[in-house]
């Protein structure tokens, strides 16, 4: 699902912003390469960034127990 409809960011762009240390929307058009345009979506990158935050240690677990 795009996000940033301007730029083409997508949930999945900012989950992979997030993993490599992105926390706010600044760094995740920072990780994307991309520059804001109208900035829209901004509150909207904010929920994401606080959503894939809390996602990625649940899952690490899971696939760590998964390689276990
Ligand atoms: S929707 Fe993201 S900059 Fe316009």
């Amino acid at each position: 699902m795009y996000i940033c409809l301007c730029r083409g960011i997508s949930n999945h762009d900012v989950r992979d912003a997030v993993k490599d240390g992105a926390q706010t929307a600044k760094c995740v058009f920072k990780s994307c390469g991309k520059k804001p345009k109208c900035g829209k979506c901004i509150m909207y990158l904010s929920d994401c960034i606080s959503q894939q935050s809390s996602e990625p240690l649940s899952r690490d677990l899971s696939l760590s127990r998964v390689t276990l």
